[in-house]
């Protein structure tokens, strides 16, 4: 259930919207940013706010790289795995990837600190091979630079941890 200043917020914004679907994906976001992920309430509860049917919410939330409809980790891996990063050793830096957290594509961590995502092309194939952590662009990446963000990443959380 949104919290009632966040649910006005939203419904606000799409009442002053010409054309409110326009808005799904923003309120999505705002949405997700407040869970974490979008949980199937989470949907149930945009197509509240738009009059539209949890399957329709479904499918954008679904097709949108940047929506999460399970829980995610704390840092998000999106690895472009289009033709320009591929042509720059892109295939070697996911295997690199996967085998540094142990995970495959779509899983997170265990100790839920990182989730790895497949993307398309991301748009900084001057950077080739790129990838987004929490949507922002590292590259050009290859086995030892990705290694220090990982490692850079870790102590960025148990820092925060420790302070908290
Ligand atoms: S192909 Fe990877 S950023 Fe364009």
């Amino acid at each position: 259930m949104l919290p009632e200043p966040l649910q006005t917020e939203l419904k606000e914004k799409i009442a002053s919207c010409e054309h409110p679907r326009e808005l799904v994906i923003d309120v999505l976001t705002a949405i997700q940013e407040h869970h974490g992920h979008l949980s199937d309430e989470a949907v149930q509860d945009a197509a509240a706010l738009f009059g539209l049917t949890p399957l329709e919410i479904d499918e954008l939330a679904t097709f949108y790289p940047f929506l999460y409809r399970q829980p995610v980790g704390r840092y998000v891996i999106h690895v472009c795995d289009s033709v320009i990063c591929w042509m720059e050793n892109g295939k070697g830096l996911i295997e690199h990837l996967q085998k540094r957290l142990g995970i495959a594509m779509g899983e997170t961590t265990p100790d839920g600190l990182f989730t790895l995502l497949p993307v398309c092309c991301i748009g900084y194939c001057d950077r080739a091979p790129a990838i987004l952590v929490n949507r922002k662009v590292h590259g050009p990446l290859n086995p030892a630079l990705l290694d220090e963000l990982i490692d850079r990443l870790q102590r960025q959380a148990r820092d925060g941890e420790a302070a908290s």
